[in-house]
């Protein structure tokens, strides 16, 4: 141990210059989604409180467009079956903001 303490010194004392620099690059990831990537529209808080915890907003917009009925009982399915704690009030503000997103054109989604 002593051995090393005194190496450790020397090597201390002989200078940071010396030291090899350990150099850190830049780490950068990519999260897959922008999780308020919503177009704005009616509803989009609603959406983004009771939806966006499970999934990205991806997984509703490219959804095939389908009625106000269908998208009752989609959301319907993810509180019975998933368990989404999704505010009964706030299911027809989701509902028309659905409608609504589907009804834009493709290319402003
Ligand atoms: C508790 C988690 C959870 C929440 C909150 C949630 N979902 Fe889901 N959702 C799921 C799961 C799990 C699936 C099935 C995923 C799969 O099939 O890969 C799913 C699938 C979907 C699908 C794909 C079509 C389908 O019928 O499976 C749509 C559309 C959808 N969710 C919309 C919504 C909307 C709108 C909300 C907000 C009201 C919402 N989800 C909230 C868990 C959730």
């Amino acid at each position: 141990m002593r051995a090393a303490a005194a190496l450790i010194l020397a090597l201390a004392l002989a200078g940071c210059d010396s030291a090899p620099k350990v150099v850190f690059a830049d780490a950068s990831i990519t999260l897959p989604d922008d999780p308020i990537d919503l177009p704005e529209g009616p509803g989009r808080d609603a959406v983004i409180e009771n939806c966006t915890a499970c999934h990205s907003p991806s997984t509703m917009l490219q959804q095939p467009k389908v009625s106000a009925e269908k998208w009752e009982s989609i959301v319907g399915k993810m509180r019975k079956l998933y368990k989404a704690p999704v505010d009964e009030a706030a299911v027809p503000a989701i509902v028309a903001y659905m409608m609504h997103v589907q009804s834009l054109p493709e290319a402003s989604r």
